[in-house]
């Protein structure tokens, strides 16, 4: 059982190790800041790293082994040649295609995909747990492993529910920048969401999401309801749904996802 993290362990990451805990084999736990992922102008530098207190928490959660690698033993070739790489790989479509996480952040999926593939080629995991508040991600990592079975093998991604505050924000290692003040604007994500459950159709939801957003004073990258499988522009209202929102709360980047359902009032923010 393998769940790869980038550290500063939350809620979030603990959920997963005690899921993968509850299985008979070995839990390891992964903590690799990776350079690959962040382009020039993004949080790298910034990004907490509390690897003592990740430890102890990893342990008490579960996890049999820690494995911290340095830049060396993931990248042999080096930052330059990796970053050449992760630039260069072909990627699912679900990485490129739907203009959500792929748009705003261009350089993210090579990244992800490179230390992913990595890791895994490393630890040789039976199963992986990530979780769905990257709702991307975790698509492009199942396509990814779905698409290489002689690579990757039967190696199993599991997408895990988001974990959030008791007032509906979802837990990030990014959520430690957000000002006390700015507590409220934050909770417009979960609020946006929430509210797509009086929606009747994909279009009405947008609408509802772009509103509350604003109305938080929050920056839009994104607010869509897409198919949940391909991710994808949909009209159908057969197939699994998602709505997705990327926001800025000044220079902290937020994203939070959660199923939608056509018309359903019972429905809630996972
Ligand atoms: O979600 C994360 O923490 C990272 O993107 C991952 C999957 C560990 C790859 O660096």
């Amino acid at each position: 059982m393998f769940v790869p993290t980038m550290g500063a362990l939350h809620e979030g990451h603990l959920s997963l190790i005690r899921q993968a805990a509850g299985s008979d084999r070995p839990v390891v736990v992964s903590i690799f800041l990776n350079p690959t992922q962040f382009s020039a102008g993004e949080d790298l530098s910034t990004y907490p790293q509390t690897l003592e207190v990740d430890t102890r928490l990893a342990r008490e959660a579960g996890a049999d082994i820690l494995f911290v690698p340095g830049v060396r033993l993931i990248y042999p070739h080096g930052l330059e040649q990796a970053r050449r790489e992760a630039a260069e790989l072909v990627l699912p479509d679900v990485a490129t295609r739907p203009g959500l996480e792929d748009a705003c952040r261009p350089h993210f999926f090579g990244g992800v995909c490179l230390v992913v593939g990595r890791l895994f080629d490393l630890v040789r995991p039976t199963r992986a747990l990530f979780g769905e508040k990257d709702y991307q991600q975790f698509r492009v990592i199942s396509e990814l492993v779905a698409g290489d079975p002689d690579r990757f093998g039967s190696l199993e991604i599991v997408g895990c529910p988001t974990v959030r505050e008791s007032d509906g924000l979802a837990l990030s290692s990014r959520n430690i920048g957000i000002d006390p003040g700015d507590r409220d604007r934050a909770l417009g994500l979960s609020r946006a969401l929430a509210a797509t459950t009086d929606a009747d159709d994909a279009e009405s939801a947008r609408a509802v999401m772009h509103e509350i957003l604003e109305a938080h004073q929050l920056k839009v990258q994104y607010a869509e309801v897409r198919d949940a499988g391909n991710l994808e522009t949909t009209v159908s209202t057969g197939k699994p749904m998602r709505a997705l929102i990327a926001a800025s709360l000044g220079p902290i980047r937020l994203i939070d996802n959660t199923p939608y359902e056509p018309g359903s009032r019972l429905s809630k923010v996972d």
